[in-house]
């Protein structure tokens, strides 16, 4: 089959969580199988600065944006992994500091740079040769891509896949105008209109030909009232299209026996002195000069109230008389920030807080940790959880969505699993499991045992794609 993907990130070039990871790998493994895959993105200005040498085939978009015809600049670049990645430049909504905002929150114009670049994606598509079969978009940026093709009667099926039902894109009525497409798609039930407004997220789901999300798990969750955000009826109506499929893991990227951002390489079989030395190195960069028998739990996160990083600062008080000590890389929530870094002026030998964004920091944390934290009140696939168990790093998480599915609770009697899962999502649950993690690490031996089977786990982006594909026939 001919894919193009269409999503508002893709790693390497442009990240802020998994969507990038999936973006940066899910085209690898299709086109491994023979299908022959591009990718669309936005051509933000960190894009532009990192490459400077940009492929330029003369293809310019002119995009009716309501009574405006604006134009889109397509160039090219390729992916590490050798996908081509075609990069939407229009320097008025993309050539700025940040992918979504600033300090300042998103910025304000949000709604016309998404509208453009999924009508500029729905242009390239129909000027790719040989014909694309399927264009399979991401997230709400990219929502309106299925009703766009769909009003333009567009030769290929579109997929939709949801990785977080938490953003919508979702804004004041009167932005329809810039779709320029009938009244009749923002009546009531027409897919896009939602009490009134706008809803981004909403139209993927109601005109794509398949939709997908990140999780079997998830995709039950997001049909419920508890889960579903205001869409479960909309997720319920279209349930016979809607089909769970986990994330993976580039094992390219994520791999401790090849990573080179970690301080050692290590197996299975050298997991012990491996993660010792990956372990020294994370105590001596936090200025921890002396090691102890404390559990190291790490948290790799954005602060938002899905990651649940609130009931760390909750059980603080108990956790600070427990054998354990924190690793925290993050961002997000100012109200958050401040309390991390505030807890490491007051017990600098507890809590090891870095606020901001470093990959390499990521992969040094999964390698030189015991634990990984992952307390979100829900999470569509997470690949934190994915990341830690290759690499022999117990996940604490709970049981909710991919993590329910990735994570298998140790349970003691029957020498079985591969984590730590707790519910529901509060404290006195919460310290209950690291309490239990804390009962292993007391036996090493038992602990690296359980290390092993983790590392043992089948998360390859093989399964995935093979799934993928299979949802591309149907549609
Ligand atoms: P989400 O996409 O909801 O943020 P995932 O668990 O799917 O959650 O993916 C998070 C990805 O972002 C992982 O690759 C993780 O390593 C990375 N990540 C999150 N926060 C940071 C950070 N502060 N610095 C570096 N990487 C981060
Ligand atoms: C979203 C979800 C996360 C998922 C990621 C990639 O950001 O929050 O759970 O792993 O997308 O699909």
């Amino acid at each position: 089959m001919n894919i193009l993907f269409a999503a508002s990130e893709l790693y390497p070039l442009a990240k802020t969580g998994g969507l990038a990871d999936v973006l940066g790998a899910l085209p690898s493994a299709l086109q491994a199988r023979g299908h022959s895959v591009s990718c669309a993105l936005p051509l933000y200005r960190h894009v532009m600065e990192c490459n400077p040498d940009l492929f330029d085939p003369g293809l310019t978009l002119e995009i009716p944006m309501g009574d405006r015809i604006l134009t889109g600049r397509i160039y090219q670049t390729t992916t590490p992994s050798g996908v081509t990645v075609f990069l939407v430049r229009r320097d008025e909504f993309f050539d700025r500091s940040g992918l979504y905002g600033s300090d300042l929150g998103d910025y304000q114009d949000t709604a016309e740079r998404f509208i453009f670049f999924s009508k500029a994606v729905v242009a390239l598509a129909g000027s790719i040769s040989p014909d694309i079969d399927i264009i399979h978009a991401h997230d709400w940026q990219t929502g309106l891509v299925p009703a766009f093709a769909r009003a333009a009667g567009a030769s290929f099926k579109s997929v939709f896949t949801i990785h977080n039902l938490g953003y919508q894109g979702s804004f004041w009525g009167i932005d329809f105008k810039l779709c320029n497409l009938p009244e009749r798609y923002f009546a009531p039930d027409s897919g896009l209109e939602h009490y009134g407004h706008l809803n981004c997220l909403k139209a993927g789901i109601t005109h794509a030909d398949q939709v997908t999300t990140v999780s079997p798990t998830y995709a039950n969750e997001i049909q419920t009232p508890a889960y579903g955000r205001g869409l479960d009826a909309t997720l319920r109506a279209n349930a016979a299209k809607l089909t769970g499929i986990l994330n993976g893991i580039d094992g390219a990227l994520w791999s401790p026996a090849t990573d080179p951002n970690i301080k050692e390489n290590y197996t299975a079989e050298t997991l012990a002195e491996g993660k010792a030395a990956c372990r020294r190195n994370l105590l001596k960069r936090a200025g921890w000069p002396k090691d102890t028998a404390d559990l190291l739990v790490g948290i790799v996160s954005r602060l938002d109230p899905q990651k649940g990083i609130d009931l760390l600062r909750d059980s603080w008080p108990e956790l600070l008389k427990m054998p354990v000590r924190f690793f925290v890389l993050a961002s997000g929530t100012p109200d958050l920030e401040s309390w991390l870094k505030s807890a490491m002026d007051e017990n600098p030998e507890k809590i090891s807080v870095d606020i901001g964004f470093s990959e390499k920091l990521a992969h040094r944390f999964q390698a030189g940790c015991d634990a990984i934290l992952m307390p979100s009140r829900y999470e569509p696939c997470g690949l934190s959880q994915l990341y830690a168990q290759r690499y022999g790093t117990l996940p604490i998480v709970h049981g909710t969505g991919g993590l329910a599915d990735t994570v298998t609770d140790w349970n003691a009697e029957a020498r079985q699993g591969t984590g730590f899962v707790f519910r529901p999502c509060n404290r006195t649950a919460m310290l209950g499991a690291i309490r239990r993690a804390i009962e292993l690490y007391q036996d090493r031996a038992a602990w690296d045992s359980v290390a092993r089977m983790a590392m043992a786990q089948d998360f390859s982006w093989d399964v995935s794609a093979q799934r993928t594909e299979e949802v591309y026939a149907r549609a």
